[in-house]
């Protein structure tokens, strides 16, 4: 039997020593290309002879650059198309697009519409699939943030980080990482925009230490990082509706000001100053976003390396 390509598909699914394996690739292979040009393979390039392929069913600018990059770093090639700009846009069907991928490529990576179209072409690919959004997780970003606050603060075990705002699919990736590696994460949002509850009681389950409140102060207060993300992910419809009643949970200093004294923000960006945070914040000295913004391609490419077993 032909062993179970890996899947990088949601956090639930990998193993916590994986995760903890991929971040100190990451952290690893950036310390050890300091200084050299970017489009440089990495001395042991573990996807040299092998290519990714990159679909985007939703525009992207970190996720669609930062993959190709670290491709290209590991040694790889990319073939990268828009949903839209394949049959998958007049209708063929993810299950035949990702057996006919599979025999062309060594590992697909797709940021859909859909998260059970992720599922789809992972339960039909022979070759490794990478969920690069879906508007159920974000997983790639959170190694990315994982990453960025170790080099910053050392080890998240046992750290307090705040979600402000909409708890969406980013927030979901936040829940799992939070009961894998056993940081304390606490949610504010309002009610009707409230973390997917499936994953607050997964956690739950599996004595993660998630809360959730209304209350973003009471989220804030004392934590070492606080996060904040778009009001209106790709694929809502509801944008006033969302704007109204997030309000309450835009990030300024004076809510920065409860966090712990050293605490960091972070933004997965694209970032609307004004709307979930102030310039004051993602622009001031706490922020870490154009680190957390890199160390996507240092991530990926862990992530890649692992898919692939070099890892
Ligand atoms: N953070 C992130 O995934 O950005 P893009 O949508 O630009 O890829
Ligand atoms: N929550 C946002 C993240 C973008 C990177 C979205 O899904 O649009």
């Amino acid at each position: 039997m032909t062993a179970q390509p890996r899947h990088f598909i949601d956090l639930w699914e990998i193993e916590p020593a994986a995760l903890r394996a991929m971040l100190d690739d990451a952290k690893a292979r950036k310390a050890a290309r300091a200084g050299w040009p970017k489009g440089r393979a990495d001395a042991d390039a573990p996807a040299r002879d092998h290519t990714l392929a990159m679909i985007f069913q939703k525009n992207s600018t970190r996720t669609w650059f930062s993959f190709d990059a670290a491709i290209r770093q590991l040694g790889g090639a990319s073939i990268i198309s828009t949903g839209a700009d394949m049959q998958l846009g007049r209708g063929e069907t993810i299950e035949d697009t990702a057996r006919v991928l599979s025999r062309m490529v060594d590992a697909i990576m797709i940021r859909a519409d859909k998260h059970a179209d992720v599922a789809a072409m992972a339960a039909h690919a022979s070759v490794p699939v990478i969920n690069g959004l879906s508007d159920r997780g974000h997983p790639c970003q959170i190694l990315a943030d994982l990453m960025t606050f170790e080099a910053h603060r050392g080890p998240i075990a046992g750290k307090t980080v705040a979600w402000v705002g909409d708890g969406n699919n980013v927030c979901s990736s936040f829940i799992e990482a939070a009961t894998k590696l056993g940081f304390k994460l606490n949610i504010a949002s309002p009610v009707v925009y409230g973390p997917n509850r499936a994953d607050v009681a997964r956690a739950a389950e599996l004595q993660g230490r998630v809360e959730v409140t209304r209350d973003p102060k009471a989220a804030v207060e004392g934590a070492d990082l606080v996060i904040a993300d778009t009001w209106v992910s790709m694929g809502d419809k509801d944008g006033d509706e969302r704007l109204f009643a997030l309000k309450p949970y835009r990030v300024d200093a004076a809510l920065m000001g409860l966090a712990a004294s050293d605490a960091l923000f972070m933004h997965c960006l694209p970032a609307h100053r004004g709307e979930e945070v102030t310039a004051e914040v993602i622009d001031g000295p706490q922020s870490v976003i154009w680190d957390e913004a890199e160390n996507r391609i240092h991530a990926q490419k862990s992530i890649i390396a692992w898919c692939l077993g070099a890892i």
